[in-house]
Parts: structure tokens; sequence; C-alpha cells
């Protein structure tokens, strides 16, 4: 048992839903991309659920449109997530707003300023999903080709993190007086420059957004190479990751929490969160039902198109009944790449098998059953020091998420090991995060 500890949930944002074939559901909103009293509805619902956070995923690009099958896609185009979260942050109150912003393509500076912004407008609750980017088509928006190797990204990524947080602290917290009477607004000594001068960036500061209410927004990660988790043990608050098994996930778990300690962090300071894919029912029965019929959508062309985007190769020729090709080592796409073909090599998979499969959840872990089973997997992978919360993909958006808030939260409820109300105002509370 975690005495006193709680699971924490994140909501990870999709427009349609986390299944290839959600849009094609009759209980689907086809045109979410666009719609954004949808995603308001969706962030109500899951603050009815005391969801830690919401959060996106980005990659700023139209996925390989070029290509056949890919006007079957629904992952195509939506609105800017950082716009999206700014948006729906009136109309909550203590959900968690975190979205993905790449340093291989921003500058420092712009995203210190946006964070710290959203911070304030949402008292408390931004975070920001720190990525380097894998996809390399991308970086063709940038005007960078090629892109760059990982390594160098993430090199790039660790001086590009120094620079936002050094940003964050530009002001002390009664840098500004006000005063109206003397006429002096500011205590120029309570404000400091940043004066960052290395590899990639030159960033003179101070910051001219006032020091927002969590001093420093939460620092959210997804690598799994080993730069990735050294960069997440150093600097992240909460690490989203992918597996498929209690032991890949332990495995995972204890490695990032034991690197922590040579940056003198302890390791309750970081929450490990691995995507969870429910689909639940009152019965594991009708569970198995709703989960097949959303699998018997999806059309083989666009489950062949999601590994090719994925694994960053052609399979035309290949049989779809056979098994995958072999894949040369790549430096420039992720580590995922390589999970997905141990996934197929381990379980024996058909290239229509890995594509159902990664259809799906992508990697993460997938459940269909009843309210009592999705709660004892939950329980199982965070006594069992695989997760400390999960990152939860709902198949279908709305009806997905409010099957998770209205049967599995109470049950986690029941069973002590998700709390009844929020704990406080700023997502760093909530998270049971020390203020820094
Ligand atoms: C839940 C989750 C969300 C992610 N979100 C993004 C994202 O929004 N944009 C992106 O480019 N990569 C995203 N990634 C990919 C990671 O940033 C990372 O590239 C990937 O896990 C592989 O790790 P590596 O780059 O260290 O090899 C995400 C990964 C996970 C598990």
């Amino acid at each position: 048992m975690r005495s006193g500890e709680k699971i924490r949930l994140g909501m990870f944002l999709r427009p349609c839903g986390h299944h290839l074939a959600s849009w094609r559901h009759p209980e689907a909103q086809a045109d979410a991309g666009e719609n954004f009293e949808h995603f308001v509805r969706v962030a109500k619902t899951a603050e009815r659920g005391l969801f830690d956070m919401l959060f996106s995923a980005d990659t700023p690009t139209v996925f390989t449109a070029d290509e056949d099958g890919l006007e079957r896609s629904h992952y195509v185009a939506w609105i800017e997530p950082f716009s999206l979260l700014a948006a729906l942050a009136p109309h909550t109150q203590n959900i968690g707003l975190v979205c993905t912003t790449s340093t291989s393509f921003e500058e420092p500076y712009s995203v210190a300023r946006k964070f710290a912004s959203l911070d304030i407008i949402s008292q408390g609750r931004s975070g920001w999903n720190v990525v380097t980017t894998g996809n390399p088509i991308a970086a063709q928006n940038y005007g960078e080709e090629p892109h760059l190797p990982k390594i160098e990204r993430y090199r790039k990524a660790r001086e590009f993190l120094d620079v936002v947080t050094g940003l964050w602290g530009s002001w002390d917290a009664d840098a500004f007086i006000r005063n109206r009477e003397t006429g002096i607004f500011f205590d120029s000594r309570k404000m400091h420059e940043l004066n960052h001068h290395g590899d990639y960036y030159h960033v003179r500061g101070p910051l001219n957004v006032p020091r927002s209410p969590q001093g420093r927004p939460i620092i959210v990660q997804a690598g799994a190479s080993e730069e990735g988790k050294e960069l997440a043990a150093e600097t992240a608050d909460v690490v989203f990751t992918a597996h498929e098994t209690l032991e890949s996930a332990q495995e995972f778990y204890a490695d990032l929490k034991g690197r922590m300690s040579k940056y003198g962090r302890q390791p309750d300071d970081l929450k490990i969160m691995p995507g969870l894919f429910v689909t639940v029912a009152p019965t594991e029965d009708e569970a198995k039902k709703k989960f097949q019929i959303l699998q018997d959508l999806i059309h083989p062309e666009i489950g062949i198109a999601l590994i090719e985007r994925k694994m960053g190769i052609s399979l035309s020729g290949c049989d779809i009944d056979g098994p995958l090709p072999t894949i040369p080592p790549s430096t420039v796409l992720s580590s995922r790449v390589d999970q997905m073909v141990e996934t197929a090599k381990r379980d024996g998979l058909t290239i229509r098998g890995l594509y159902q499969r990664f259809a799906a959840s992508r990697g993460h872990f997938a459940i269909a059953g009843s309210p009592k089973q999705v709660a004892d997997h939950m329980q199982l992978w965070f006594e069992k020091k695989a997760a400390d919360g999960f990152n939860f993909m709902a198949p279908i958006f709305p009806s997905g998420l409010e099957d998770f808030v209205d049967l599995v939260v109470p049950e986690l409820q029941k069973r002590g090991l998700f709390r009844t109300r929020y704990e406080g105002r700023m997502l760093r509370e909530n998270l049971g995060l020390r203020l820094p």
C-alpha cells in the first residue's frame, strides 16, 4: 500500500477520441477539431471527474496528407492547443492546463512568456509538455530540413529549459510596488536579468510577464530514450510514458526515479503517469463489444498509413497479413519505433495485427472492462510502483470520458485511491508538488 497517496489523473485530449476510427462512431463529435463548445464540454466533464489536468499533445504538421488513405484520418487539423487551453481557462476553475510546445521550433523567450501568461490567466494551472518533436516532416514547416538528430535535439532542449526556467525567475514575488503616491511602480532590485549565452541561445531577459502564481509552471516530459529520461530526471515535475506491461512500466519507473538523486531531487518530486486507454461499461461483456465496434471501423488503408508514419517506412508491396519487414535503425525517429518493433516480434503480430493494436492505444496500455476491472488495474500499477497516476485516453469524446467519470472515478474514490475534492487551486498543489 502507498498510505495517504492518491492516484493522479491527466486527461489526454484529442478532438474526436484516441481511437483511430473514433470519428466514424455515432457518439463522436466528428467536427470536434473546429468545435470549441465540444472542448468546453470535455473540459467541464474532466473537472467534474476531479482530474488533475487536461493535456494536449502537439506536432506541428498535417500527417503525410499526400499519401493514400489519409483522407480517412481525423488526426489532421484542429485548434492550436495553447490557444485552446487559454480559451478553456475561464470555463474551468481547478483543472490543470497542460500542452506541448516544441524546443526544436520555438524560441525560449516566447515560450516562457506564453506559459507564464497562461499561469496568470488560469490562477496557477499551467503546464508545459517539453518535447523535441521526433517527427521529421514537422521540421519542414520551420525551414529546418533535415531535422536535427535526436542527441542534438535533446542538447538544445536542455539549454532551452534552462533559459525558460531562468526567465520565470525574472521577478521576485514582491517586485511590483505600484505606489501611486511615490510614483514607484516596481523595485528594480527585485528584477533579474538572465544574460544567458549558450551554444544555441543568447537571451538577455528579464521576462516582460510578472512572476506567475505557481512561480514556475509545471514541467512535463515524455521522452523515453536515455537522453529523454536524463532530462526528465533533472527537470520534470510530471512524466508521461507508454507501457503495455506492468514489468516494463515498473522498470521505467524505478529507472527514472533512480536517476533523480544525482540532481538533488526526491523521488516524490516527479509524478510518473503512463497512458491508459479505457473502454468501460457496467459489465465486461458490454465494454468488449463497445471496443470491437471501434476496431471494426478501422479501414486497412489508414491502419497501414499509421504504421508507415510512426516508423518512417513504406509498406507498399507488403502482405497486410504477413510480418513487418526489417526496420533499419534510425537516429532521427524516436524510441517508440523500437517499442513497436518489439511488440510485433514478441506477440507475433502481422501488419494488420500491429495496426489494430496501435490504432487504439498507440503503445499505451488498453483495457476494456467493468468499472471494477479498470480500477483493479489502476490500483495494481499504482501499488506496484509502475505509476503515480495515469494519463487517461478516452476512445471517443465526449462519451468515453463521461463513462470513466461516472463509472470508474466513484470506484476509485470508494477505495480511497482518488480525491473527493480538489486539494487546492493550483496545479502544483493538486499534484502534491512543492512550490519552487
Ligand atoms: C503521452 C505522451 C505524449 C506525447 N506528446 C508528444 C507531443 O505532443 N509532441 C511530440 O512531438 N512528441 C510527443 N510525445 C513523444 C515524446 O516526446 C518522445 O519523443 C517519445 O516518447 C520518444 O522518446 P524519445 O524522443 O526520448 O526517444 C509524447 C509521448 C507520450 C508518451
